[in-house]
């Protein structure tokens, strides 16, 4: 063989961001924006790097006992942790792709990082698939990220739609998007630190005491019925409860002007559903609309954001796309 592309979807945060910081509920999805990997057999003696889309290039010994700098070191770790589960590190040249604006809540790192994991694997013959696959690309993005949530690891491996707790195993949702609505993503540009969001919120819940507690536990409702919705294509009532998931993470301080003129905007041009996702202060919003109303909306937001884009969601996740022979 001499080489293999593997790709994973990216994912948002539908319901619950924040929220579920503190071990309430959120449903995250995955999305048709992928991240897409290439290996290639080398015959050198290095592991050679390369993120076009990070503009970053660096290479790395077999024995791995360097780290490869920044962005990259998650390569390193992946390798590291294959090794661990008796994997060879055998000489290959990897560059990197993602179709998603990065540092923007959308799952990029995550994403590479498992479609790294499947596509190495797959070029020594022994693919990694499912919560085998998900496991070691944890592994790797654990330990070069500190401490991700797992949800956007969970989604690049696995697919589909699932509703999350903190140290739970995440619960499959069978969502049902009916024909005729469609999901946009609208890009702030605004890049942010999750972790500065995530402090300043959690700063003002506690400021809150009570009134914060309970408007965790609404949100919590919120999911439980955004569940019932997703599972029985309920469109309308989804719209409303993402409004509504918006006005809780505005509540409680993750939201700013740009985000709140991209919810507003959905609104006034008749979105059903429009909401920031992810950590917020920047980053992206997600919009429910119906198919025919598009055209009208996306015109309108492109003038507010740095990108949107239409895009499906509850997509397959993991898999190989192509195998390039020498
Ligand atoms: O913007 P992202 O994809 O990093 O999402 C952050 C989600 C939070 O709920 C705000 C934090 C977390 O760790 O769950």
């Amino acid at each position: 063989m001499g080489g293999v592309v593997a790709s994973a979807p990216g994912k948002l945060i539908l319901f619950g961001e924040h929220f579920v910081v503190k071990g309430y509920r959120a449903i995250a999805t995955s999305i048709s924006l992928r991240a897409r990997v290439r290996v290639e057999d080398t015959s050198g003696s290095w592991v050679e790097l390369h993120s076009p889309t990070l503009g970053v290039r660096s290479r790395i010994p077999l024995d791995l006992s360097r780290s490869a700098g920044g962005e990259l070191d998650v390569y390193v770790e992946i390798l590291r942790a294959l090794r661990k589960e008796g994997f060879s590190i055998v000489p290959h040249r990897v560059v990197v792709e993602s179709e998603m604006p990065v540092a923007a809540g959308l799952g990029s790192s995550a994403a590479t990082s498992v479609a790294y994991t499947l596509a190495y694997t797959t070029l020594l013959g022994s693919p990694l698939y499912g919560e085998n696959l998900l496991r070691v690309s944890f592994e790797g993005e654990r330990v070069a990220h500190g401490r991700p949530s797992g949800i956007d690891t969970t989604i690049a491996a696995l697919g589909g739609t699932i509703l999350y707790r903190r140290g739970e195993k995440p619960a499959p949702v069978s969502a049902r998007i009916p024909e005729g609505y469609v999901f946009l993503v609208a890009d702030t540009g605004l890049k942010r630190s999750t972790r500065d969001v995530v402090d300043y919120v959690l700063r003002v819940a506690e400021m809150m005491g009570e009134a914060g507690e309970q408007v965790y536990a609404v949100a919590d409702k919120v999911v439980e019925k955004a569940v019932k919705a997703l599972e029985s294509g309920d469109m309308e009532l989804l719209g409303n409860l993402m409004y509504f998931n918006h006005g809780l993470l505005v509540a409680v301080g993750a939201s700013n002007l740009a985000l709140d003129t991209i919810v507003d905007i959905a609104r006034m041009r008749g979105a059903l559903g429009a909401k920031l996702t992810g950590a917020g202060w920047g980053g992206c919003a997600v919009i429910l609309a119906r198919r025919g109303d598009v055209e009208v909306l996306r015109g309108e937001l492109e003038r507010h954001a740095r990108m949107v884009k239409v895009i499906n969601v509850n997509v397959p996740g993991a898999t190989v796309e192509n195998i390039l022979s020498k």
